[in-house]
């Protein structure tokens, strides 16, 4: 048999969210809340969606391949240059290209322990050296991270907020890891859940003021959490010019479809839109938080729309069980955390059904 690049031996493919419609066909269940991916319960905006419906009777033409109506529609929105944008398939292809682009075998890629796990597993697949630095507080200790960073480094991801642990670093600590670290290497922001957390004192401000102050910042957005498109697979990042035009130069031809082009210009100018999700988030996610802790969970400040917790159960057993009852959540067994699990905020009807799911879980398990 053909043997895979070495570098590949050891690379597990990512382990999505469960879907509705596998648990439906597995479990013979008409109902099922899925609380397991982070995706935005009251939807998207419906001008994306009119947007999106209207593209369709250009469909049988290829996408342009810069995207470029929705370049200029990101630059303008943050007041940048188009040429800083580059537009991907989700915010997971601009992960795979600085990965691709930037990473020879044996160079160093810093993240913190639980960080997202993309970054680890995208950064080993080119033959990396992944150089994982211990959380503080289940925090980015990025004090830490810049004392990792070496010569040989080319890459320090930070999610902020972070996935799964949904805490975040202010811009002090941020500012502080951009003047600490070589400038051989770049820092990826990744702010897929930016929204949630703009409003939060300290939080940093990167677009367009750090990226304009720093040659090696790459910041990353995306469309799939507050947006509410997801099924659009729809990401950004945001660069100097030299850092994204070696990025278009490897992204494949027409790597986002047309009417994710169209709804994402679209979305972009729905402001309201994204206050509403917001504010309903905030509103549940404080019901969840307290709804776990009453029910024995150890739960974390979330920056996000997600909260992370301590299980009273192991984080799989838990998720199993709560399959049973037609809601999915996370367990976290691939990041290190078997007791921990993450669960993502719904709707106020999707949160009780959690809640009567988890006490019917929780009520079988002999004291
Ligand atoms: C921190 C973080 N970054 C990136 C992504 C990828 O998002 P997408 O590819 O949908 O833009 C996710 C998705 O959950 C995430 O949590």
């Amino acid at each position: 048999m053909i043997s895979p690049r070495r570098a590949l031996r050891d690379v597990f493919p990512y382990q999505p969210g469960k879907s509705i419609a596998s648990v439906q066909r597995e479990l013979g269940l008409k109902s099922v809340v899925k609380l397991a991916s982070n995706e935005n319960p009251i939807g998207a905006s419906p001008r994306a969606m009119a947007a999106y419906r209207k593209a369709e009777k250009a469909c049988a033409l290829y996408p342009e391949g810069t995207s470029p109506e929705l370049r200029e529609g990101i630059a303008r929105f943050h007041g940048i240059e188009p040429e800083s944008v580059i537009v991907g398939n989700g915010s997971d292809e601009i992960i795979r290209l600085l990965c691709e682009a930037f990473l020879d075998p044996e160079d160093e890629v810093v993240v913190s322990q639980h960080a997202f796990i993309r970054f680890k597993q995208q950064a080993s697949m080119m033959g990396a050296r992944v150089i994982e630095v211990p959380m503080t507080d289940w925090t980015h200790d990025l004090a830490l991270m810049a004392k990792a960073a070496s010569p040989r480094t080319k890459l320090v991801f930070v999610a902020n907020p972070n996935n799964p642990t949904g805490t975040y670093n202010t811009l002090d600590e941020v500012s502080e890891l951009l003047a600490a670290v070589p400038k051989t290497a770049l820092v990826v922001l990744d702010e897929a859940y930016y929204q949630y957390a703009e409003g939060i004192p300290g939080y940093p401000k990167s677009l367009p003021e750090l990226a304009r102050e720093h040659e090696n910042l790459v910041v990353m957005r995306t469309f799939s959490k507050a947006y509410g498109l997801a099924g659009l697979r729809v990401g950004y990042g945001v660069a100097d010019p030299e850092i994204t035009g070696w990025l278009d130069r490897i992204r494949m031809p027409f790597n986002v479809n047309l009417p994710a082009q169209r709804a994402c210009l679209e979305a972009l100018k729905d402001d309201a839109f994204v206050r509403r999700a917001v504010t309903a988030n905030d509103a549940q996610r404080v019901v969840v938080a307290r709804m776990l802790g009453e029910l024995g969970f150890g739960v974390g400040e979330s920056a996000t729309n997600f909260v992370f917790a301590r299980s009273p159960l192991p984080g799989r057993e838990l998720f199993k069980s709560l399959l049973r009852q037609g809601v999915i959540i996370r367990p976290l067994d691939e990041y290190g955390l078997p007791h921990h699990v993450r669960v993502s905020i719904g709707t106020p009807a999707q949160n009780k059904a959690l809640f009567a799911a988890l006490r019917n879980v929780l009520a079988k398990v002999p004291a």
